[in-house]
């Protein structure tokens, strides 16, 4: 049986979830969730999480990387820090918890401590990391891997669809593109992500909270198809060299490919088509391929087959294709000692410590570069995420607040 929440856990679970509530209206499009890496929308969700830590007397301040950073210090000014936090950038019509919940929830956690005036051995670091989900641009994780050390300089010149540079984006935002390859954090001890599932097993199993023991490792490809554009009522279809439908034979060999092997997932989403019109016979396609496994021997292989069968397709059918990688990620290991914290603090709360791995990618894993890195995981209904259906109960919600407070207080350096 769960334990009951203390009024304090009680109360601190409902103003997350209003907060949730509250933080989701800042969006780039109206009646929907959209609020990509450095937009408008960013920043002024950016504006109101630092207005929220100037309320509960924390300064905040955005990095040159375009995350939201603040710290607590803890019994004696400049002691490690633990950090916590997620992102706040979202896909396009998201759901409200994807990345917001660790990040507020992180910002909740300060709260409390600041609160009671409460000070640990070590001070709290809290970030609202700005681009997670790699949608406007093509890299992602920018914002950890600076705080890891492991910034991708040359994302700075990527254009997003409207032609925009991200270094541009960036310095217009508050960033600075100069230094952001230079903001390595330091004397920071662990970071911790409080993060929904976004998948099923919680939900199955009827609880409320999972302890993440490992992340899949990641890849993503930007493939581009050239064939021949032509009439599309005076061309044989023997004569053709359509770009479109070559995309589409290689979009059905991914699929088939990640359906032959367990936990191995592979997804193209996102393609466009050029230059588009009914009457034309497409001369130019560009497609994303996502591939994801939790052993990266297993996703290397996949990958080479997948590219083995896109160049087969291609000579078959008379187009070219190209293919750049714009992601890589290893799979991440949870550290052993935040993963036994958590159990602990799970229980803590009366619940079986489910341990899982996580197919989602996450900041974790770029900041488990820097330091020892682990992650909480809070069910999610249906497991549906990126999707508006995204939910979480509000039982849930401060169930997932009162372990990581909890987990923070008990956090000791070693
Ligand atoms: C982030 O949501 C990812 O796993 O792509
Ligand atoms: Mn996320
Ligand atoms: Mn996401």
């Amino acid at each position: 049986m769960a334990r009951a929440l203390s009024d304090a856990e009680l109360s601190a679970g409902a103003r997350l979830m209003s907060r949730l509530d509250a933080f989701a209206t800042f969006t780039d499009e109206p009646g929907k969730l959209t609020r990509l890496f450095l937009s408008d929308a960013h920043r002024r969700a950016a504006a109101a999480f630092i207005g929220w830590c100037a309320e509960a007397g924390v300064k905040a301040r955005i990095d040159a990387a375009g995350n939201v950073v603040a710290r607590y210090e803890g019994k004696q000014a400049g002691a490690p820090a633990l950090m916590l936090g997620s992102h706040i950038d979202t896909v396009r019509d998201a759901g409200r918890y994807d990345g917001n919940y660790g990040a507020l929830a992180a910002l909740a956690v300060v709260e409390q401590l600041a609160d009671g005036g409460e000070r640990l051995d070590h001070a709290v670091e809290i970030v609202a990391f700005g681009d997670e989900e790699g949608v406007r641009y093509r890299t992602t994780l920018t914002g950890s891997r600076a705080l890891a050390g492991t910034y991708p300089k040359e994302a700075l010149d990527q254009r997003d669809a409207a032609g925009v540079a991200m270094r541009d984006a960036l310095r217009a935002f508050g960033g600075d593109p100069d230094k952001a390859s230079s903001i390595r954090a330091e004397n920071v001890a662990a970071f911790v992500e409080a993060h929904i599932e976004q998948g099923p097993v919680l939900e199955a199993e009827n609880l409320p909270l999972g302890v993440v023991t490992a992340i899949n490792g990641a890849t993503r490809l930007e493939v581009g198809v050239e064939g021949m554009a032509g009439h599309a009522g005076a061309t044989p279809m023997t004569l053709r060299r359509d770009a479109l439908a070559a995309a589409a034979d290689m979009a059905l060999a991914i699929e088939k490919r990640a359906r032959g092997e367990p936990d191995l997932v592979g997804t193209v989403g996102r393609l466009e088509v050029w230059p588009g019109a009914a009457n034309v016979i497409p001369g130019v396609a560009r497609f994303s391929i996502d591939v994801r496994a939790p052993s990266d021997s297993q996703r290397a292989a996949a990958l080479a087959e997948m590219r083995a069968s896109l160049d087969a397709i291609a000579k078959a059918r008379g187009v070219s294709v190209t293919v750049a990688v714009t992601h890589e990620a290893n799979a991440f290991v949870c550290d052993s000692r935040i993963v036994a914290g958590f159990k602990r603090t799970v229980e803590g709360l009366g619940f079986p410590p489910r341990l899982l791995p996580s197919g989602a990618g996450h900041d974790a894993m770029a900041m488990g570069q820097l330091c020892p890195a682990g992650m909480l995981f809070v069910r999610c209904k249906g497991g549906i995420s990126h999707n508006p259906l995204e939910s979480i109960t509000r039982e849930d919600c401060a169930f997932g607040l009162a372990a990581l407070t909890r987990f923070v207080r008990e956090f000791r350096l070693d």
